[in-house]
């Protein structure tokens, strides 16, 4: 059976959406604010509607005006209606823009928590593999571009669409011939549209994925900012960074050269004048009166508005369909959510057991390969081997940040991938090589795993993590949000809170990954008796290479490629393991 780590929680089931294509989410979402586009969808079809009136009527005030005996009553009529439809238009406009812009922002927040929630529930692998810039790209402007879709886009799609409609539907009144122009230019319209569309969507496609390549190469280099300066690469990195912004813009000009070619604007001026040429052939023939040729002309002009509008509205709403659909590829991609809230929930007593374990990075070679020990609760096991043995991917195992490929790791006798894998993390905790702390205040930091820890709490933990004292030397002490001003903490610091953060949570499980830190024996002193006063009555695992720690724990792993390569005690490995001897004579 297959199994695969990952998910720390399950998305919310509101968050269910229609991912199976691009068109189909956006409109899943849509639908979701069905009110408010209802309002819109009134206020767009109104809008038209008293356009179309209001054309109309100035061709009746022209037959009223030309009449011999002048009817002031019946301009008055005419006066009153165009005012009316005036007022009504503006209002009806408003709740046209009103109803898409509130659809919009409400699809961008529901996009962005049902983005940030598929996020957070990804394995590890996953992660690893997606870089970070781009992902930053999706979530921040594609997610923009899926707003901007429904307003301007949409609002201004459906708006014109109702202005193509009624032409046609007006145009009767004065003679069914003259439903021929509208006719031909809608359907020509929606022929260009389709292969504008069709041409558009690799273009904007182009642009989206140039923008994610310059995000990839902007987070990276001050991500690394100290390595680029360092090496003095500043000039290379920036000329790579101009080779993406070329790009970019390469992709945005490809768009404006498409939209520029949009047919539709050619198709309206030969519209207008065929349409004013019949018109003046029926008047010839006493088929229809002047105020019929006024009314019909205004019907036609609003043919621009579906042109006009379209060769933006059209990349707006392309563009947020590309957005969408690189959105909908990260959340589809490798999305197993296997939280297995079924499963073992016991509370942890400790004991760790592998099992012939071989576990690899994707398809890459094992880096551990049938790796079995047994550790017994409350041990203390340290594991120590060359850099690149393999002894952070067998901690990672332990809780499930990876799934092994073949073996079984046990913890209290059960598979892990049978715990409940919350239950299992909760009592868990991991002190990585790379500590990371959030830019928020000392007290939140060590606080992360338990939100609702009072202040007394959090000292406490500090305190017992050697913390407390240089935490106190900063002017705002528990208080100090780290990355402001200036603040950031030595590798020393950084593992004393992060020990002060399993403090909190009491685990019964502590893994610490200690290997490549070195510090001043001062400090080293603070760590250690942070260290054996946090492994006092949970299993323990440090992985390192200071030998008064290695010589303290009651079981030695020696891991050499990916190998147990000799297991024990320190006096048993000193007398029977070469590999042992080898350690520590480096
Ligand atoms: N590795 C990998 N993908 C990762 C992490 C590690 O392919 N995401 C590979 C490394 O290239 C290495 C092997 O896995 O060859 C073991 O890595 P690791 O377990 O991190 O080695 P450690 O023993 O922890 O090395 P160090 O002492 O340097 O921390
Ligand atoms: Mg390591």
């Amino acid at each position: 059976m297959e199994h695969t780590a990952n998910a720390e929680f399950t998305i919310p089931p509101q968050y269910k959406t229609d991912r199976s294509s691009p068109a189909r989410w956006v409109f899943s979402h849509g639908l979701r604010q069905w009110w408010v586009v209802l309002i819109a969808l009134v206020g767009s079809l109104g809008n038209a509607g008293l356009m179309a009136v209001a054309s109309v009527q100035i061709g009746v005030a022209f037959n009223v005006v030309k009449t011999h005996e002048f009817n002031p009553a019946a301009l008055r009529e005419v006066f009153f209606i165009i005012l009316a439809c005036g007022l009504g238009r503006g209002l009806l406009q408003f709740a046209r823009n009103f109803g898409f812009e509130f659809c919009a922002q409400r699809v961008e927040r529901n996009v962005r928590r049902e983005l940030y929630a598929s996020l957070l529930s990804k394995s590890m692998t996953f992660h690893n593999l997606q870089p970070v810039g781009d992902t930053m790209a999706r979530a921040t402007n594609d997610v923009r571009e899926v707003n901007f879709l429904f307003s301007p886009g949409l609002n201004m799609v459906i708006g014109s669409l109702s202005f193509l409609i009624f032409p046609l539907i007006a145009a009767p009144r004065y003679n069914v011939a003259l439903m021929l122009v509208p006719g031909v230019f809608i359907v020509l319209y929606f022929f260009a549209l389709r292969i504008y569309m069709r041409g558009l969507a690799p273009i904007t496609e182009e642009v989206r994925a140039s923008f994610g390549g310059l995000n990839i190469r902007l987070a990276e280099s001050l991500d690394g900012i100290e390595t680029v300066k360092g090496s003095a690469q500043e000039s290379g990195e920036i000329g790579l960074f101009e080779k993406n912004i070329t790009r970019y813009k390469d992709a945005l000009i490809a768009q404006g050269r498409k939209e520029a070619k949009f047919l539709p604007l050619l198709l309206y001026g030969v519209a207008l004048a065929a349409g004013l040429l019949h018109a003046l052939l029926l008047f010839r023939q006493g088929l229809i009166d002047l105020g019929g040729v006024v009314g019909y002309f205004g019907l036609l002009l609003m043919l621009d508005f579906p042109t006009f509008a379209s060769l933006w509205a059209y990349s707006r709403i392309s563009l947020g369909l590309a957005g969408a659909k690189r959105i909908l590829e990260l959340m589809n991609r490798e999305n197993n959510l296997d939280q297995n809230l079924a499963g073992y929930a016991k509370p942890l007593r400790g004991e760790v057991e592998f099992r012939a374990v071989t576990f690899r990075y994707g398809e890459g070679d094992p880096v551990l390969d049938g790796v079995s020990f047994k550790v017994k609760p409350g041990q203390t096991v340290a594991i120590v081997g060359q850099t690149g043995a393999g002894k952070t991917s067998l901690a990672r195992l332990i809780n499930r940040t990876y799934d092994v490929n073949s073996g079984q790791v046990l913890v209290d006798g059960v598979d892990v991938r049978d715990w409940n894998l919350e239950n299992l993390r909760r009592t868990i905790s991991i002190i990585e090589q790379d500590i990371f702390l959030f830019s928020r205040s000392i007290a939140e930091n060590i606080a992360f795993g338990k939100p609702g820890a009072t202040r007394a709490e959090i000292e406490a933990a500090a305190k017992a993590a050697q913390a407390h004292e240089f935490i106190l030397t900063f002017a705002e002490g528990y208080d100090t949000v780290i990355g402001e001003r200036g603040v950031t903490l030595s590798g020393g610091q950084r593992q004393r809170l992060a020990l002060a953060r399993a403090f909190l949570t009491d685990p019964r499980i502590l893994i610490l990954d200690d290997s490549t830190s070195a510090i001043d024996s001062a400090t080293e002193d603070h760590i250690q008796r942070a260290i054996y006063a946090a492994a006092r009555g949970r299993t323990t695992f440090i992985i390192t290479h200071r030998l008064s720690q290695i010589r303290w724990a009651d079981l030695i792993l020696v891991v050499r490629r990916g190998r147990l390569v000799a297991s024990g005690s320190h006096e048993d490995l000193l007398r029977e393991s070469e590999a042992y001897r080898r350690i520590f004579s480096e």
